[in-house]
């Protein structure tokens, strides 16, 4: 594939305006709108039918056919093969979990769980980071950067060293949970804990870019969100190339739900499949800008005619009373989410709905899930908790088919817990027992 038929166009459809892929940018020079990575479709080599990218399995030694992300490389074709990075991203499983299913209620077969804390750094980041990595490399970029609240700089850490490139890491005071700092100063990264959230971190880092001229991996960059358009893929891969009823995606800075609605967008208009599955985008309730702006103030994408005035006059009062986001879910404690428009357009292009859960909600969800064979870190289980709520309200229907996105893998944050299992009075807790040094007792304990 050495003949790349991308672009870069502004997602505003008044501005529309287009730039080459070789242009790092990040948001439109023209109006200051996110960018998406556009192809033209007509002209490049394209599978007949989705079951063609299933059979470069067998060739586990084309490194581009084992990544779980390159391996539908014709649908995130940015850059010419030589600079596609890979470190095995992507190898994650779809798990039916049917008994967890019955507990929900639902019917046994219908319950699915996307396992994307099998990934090298952990989460599902590395999925966009093979990408961004990718494209950074084909414009020569030098020095890498972001904001995070963790995964994000543990899976820039981990690639940078891929290309070869330096990484600054730019993190809210105490809110990063330890497994991923610990990635990001071993992976020997440069953090600076900056006095703020990731909301600050986010605005800093981005200005910092811009003047070091430093290659900034966040979700802004439109070609890491190519990347995570593979989970998607995956999901369907493995229910035989069948789209589920509901995709169901913890939500943050909304890089991962914007994706995955590009990837249906993409995949309804190629004729690839038949029909897009709906979305459910769940905010922790400390931290639910979408959830108030969509379910309150009834913001929409509108084809693209998003009422800015009303995004501005909440983020106004936000500020106005000193509103700052907290979750015991760290990963999703966003308040200002950069690709907000995105996702609207994702809601409606899946017929989506958003919701917030409590950090109680959670972290239940969370010790359910783990209780029945995956582990994951809190933010995850806000698509558990979220479930729970769709289905009381008859959302989701109980034969339905649902896939929930188990974005980052449990021991990212082992405080989270400890710390729940430590409560007997947690419905799902489970406390370790203390016993005597002696055999006896040890044996009675015993179950
Ligand atoms: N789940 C996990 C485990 C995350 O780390 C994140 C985001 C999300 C969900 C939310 O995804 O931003 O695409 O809506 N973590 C970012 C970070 C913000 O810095 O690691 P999103």
């Amino acid at each position: 594939m050495d003949k790349q038929f991308a672009y870069q166009k502004c997602i505003n459809p008044a501005c529309s305006a287009t730039f080459g892929c070789d242009e790092t940018l990040f948001c439109c020079p023209a109006c200051g709108d996110l960018l998406d990575v556009c192809y033209e479709w007509d002209n490049a080599p394209l599978p007949k039918s989705l079951s063609d990218f299933a059979k470069r399995w067998a060739k586990r030694n084309d490194r581009l056919d084992f990544s779980g992300v390159w391996r539908f490389r014709e649908l995130l074709n940015f850059c010419p093969d030589p600079c596609k990075v890979s470190i095995g991203e992507g190898q994650t499983l779809l798990q039916p979990n049917p008994a967890l299913a019955t507990e929900l209620g639902m019917n046994p077969k219908g319950l699915f769980l996307q396992y994307e804390g099998m990934n090298p750094s952990g989460s599902f980041k590395d999925n966009g980071m093979t990408a961004a990595f990718s494209h950074a490399k084909w414009v020569g970029a030098t020095a890498s950067a972001c904001a995070s609240t963790g995964n994000t700089s543990a899976a820039m850490a981990l690639y940078a060293h891929s290309c070869n490139l330096k990484a600054t890491v730019f993190i809210g005071q105490g809110k990063i949970a330890f497994g991923k700092l610990s990635q990001a100063m071993d992976y020997g990264a440069q953090t600076i804990q900056i006095d703020g959230d990731f909301d600050d971190c986010m605005r800093q880092v981005q200005d910092v870019c811009r003047q070091l001229k430093i290659y900034l991996v966040n979700s802004l960059n439109p070609f890491r969100l190519e990347g995570q358009k593979t989970i998607m893929y995956r999901i369907i891969e493995q229910l035989n190339w069948e789209v589920p009823d509901w995709i169901i995606v913890p939500g943050g800075n909304l890089g991962n739900s914007s994706a995955f609605g590009k990837a249906f967008m993409e995949l309804k208009s190629l004729g690839l499949i038949e029909r897009v599955p709906r979305l459910a985008v769940i905010n922790a309730v400390g931290a639910n800008t979408l959830t108030e702006l969509v379910n309150d103030k009834h913001l929409r994408w509108n084809n693209g005619q998003v009422d800015n005035k009303a995004i501005r006059t909440y983020y106004d009062k936000l500020d106005a009373t000193g509103f700052r986001p907290h979750t015991v879910a760290s990963a999703i404690e966003i308040s200002r989410p950069v690709n907000l428009k995105k996702c609207l357009r994702a809601v409606a292009v899946c017929n989506g709905v958003v919701l917030a859960v409590t950090d109680e909600e959670i972290l239940d969800a969370k010790a359910q899930i783990g209780k029945t064979g995956l582990g994951c870190e809190p933010a995850s289980a806000a698509t558990i908790a979220g479930l729970k709520h769709l289905l009381a309200d008859g959302i989701v229907g109980k034969e339905q088919r649902v896939a929930c996105v188990l974005t980052g893998h449990l021991l990212k944050d082992p405080n989270a817990t400890v710390e729940y299992h430590s409560h007997m009075a947690r419905p799902f807790s489970n406390p370790p027992m203390r016993s005597a040094n002696d055999l006896d007792a040890i044996i009675a304990l015993i179950k």
